[in-house]
């Protein structure tokens, strides 16, 4: 009883503190992602139009900093107002995220910059940069990873044993199939199965390589370059060998599921299934 005491104080000054970090926000919590958003980026519009008007704000306000830094106070007053213009145009581009972009401490900034006292600036500062941290933090990978790490949705890519046709994820099934497939074969003593079935991992290795172009316009090491297509050699001669030794074929099989597949889901699932998570017209998923 009394642990469970202390564990609910805990849990009660966690939530205080927590809280407490929100009171003193001067902004609510931003939606992630708001349907809104898409009106702001291929294919609706040409170009990363919110991303280029988050550059215009940040150039203006870090012009303030080093105008300040500079003594430049004749200047900084009119980069100031660049900078409260551009923030008020930001903040109306997404309707679900205006009051994300509160006026007052851009208001505090401009009174503080009409003052004498160069601590109440930079204070001032301090509190318009917590309102950026405050929707970038939640916010900005979801839209990095929505609006800038592309699809696997149009990747078709070919099976290289069925000749057919088949989505990126399909491919996956595939592969994984294959890899996991040769130690199921070994241990049940079919070695030539196990060996046709490398044959087909080789295959669609090769075919996975072919999608990486599907996003990358330069050629991309790691996941599928010849230390791993090595590996796979490696599983090819080992399963020539005679008698077969499953712990090698197990060593290199678990070496190329590491080395390859968790790697590159390390890399770019984060992206594929938040796609998922945040996509607005999933968004009932
Ligand atoms: C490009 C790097 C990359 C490599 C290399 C890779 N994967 Fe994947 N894999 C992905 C991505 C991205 C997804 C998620 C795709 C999606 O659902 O949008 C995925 C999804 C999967 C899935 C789930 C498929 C589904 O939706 O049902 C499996 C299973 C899988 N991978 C197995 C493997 C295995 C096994 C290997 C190694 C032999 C491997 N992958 C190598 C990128 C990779
Ligand atoms: C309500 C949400 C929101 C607020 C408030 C906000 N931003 Fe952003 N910002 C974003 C999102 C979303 C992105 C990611 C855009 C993208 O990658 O396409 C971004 C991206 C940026 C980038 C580009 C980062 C990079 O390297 O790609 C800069 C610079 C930036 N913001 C500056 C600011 C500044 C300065 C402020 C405060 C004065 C601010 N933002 C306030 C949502 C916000
Ligand atoms: C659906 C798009 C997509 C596909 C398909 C894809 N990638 Fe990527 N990958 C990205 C994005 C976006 C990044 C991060 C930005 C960048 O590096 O271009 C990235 C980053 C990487 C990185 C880290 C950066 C670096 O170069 O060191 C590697 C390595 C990589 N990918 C390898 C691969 C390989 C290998 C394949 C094919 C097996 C592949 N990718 C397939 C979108 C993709």
């Amino acid at each position: 009883m009394e642990r469970r005491n202390k564990m609910g104080f805990i849990i009660l000054a966690v939530t205080l503190v927590s809280a407490g970090v929100t009171w003193g926000q001067s902004a609510p919590e931003p939606v992630v992602l708001p349907p809104t958003l898409d009106n702001f980026y291929p294919p609706k519009a040409p170009a990363p139009v919110y991303l280029i008007n988050m550059i215009q704000l940040a150039t203006p306000f870090s012009g303030v900093a080093s105008d300040l830094m500079q003594g430049d106070m004749e200047n900084v007053g009119k980069t100031y107002e660049k900078f409260r213009t551009q923030y008020v145009a930001v903040s109306k581009m997404v309707p679900e995220w205006t009051s994300s972009f509160p006026m007052g401490p851009v208001d505090e900034l401009g009174a503080a910059l009409g003052g004498k006292d160069p601590s109440k600036v930079m204070a001032a500062m301090d509190k318009v940069g917590q309102v950026c941290n405050g929707c970038h933090i939640p916010a900005m990978a979801a839209a990095q990873q929505r609006y800038h790490w592309g699809t696997y949705d149009n990747i078709a890519a070919t099976d290289p044993l069925s000749k057919q046709t088949v989505p990126f994820s399909v491919l996956m099934q595939m592969i994984d199939g294959s890899l996991s497939g040769i130690e199921t074969d070994v241990e049940q003593g079919q070695i030539e199965n196990a060996r046709a079935t490398a044959l087909g991992l080789k295959a669609r290795f090769g075919e996975l390589k072919e999608v990486c172009a599907a996003c990358h316009d330069s050629e991309r090491k790691y996941y599928v370059d010849e230390s791993v297509m090595g590996k796979i050699d490696q599983l090819q001669a080992a399963l020539a060998a005679n008698p077969v030794d499953p712990k090698a074929i197990g060593g290199l099989v678990q070496g190329i599921g590491f080395e390859s597949c968790h790697k590159c889901h390390l890399v770019h699932n984060p992206a594929a299934y938040s796609k998922y998570r945040f996509s607005t017209a999933k968004a009932a998923h």
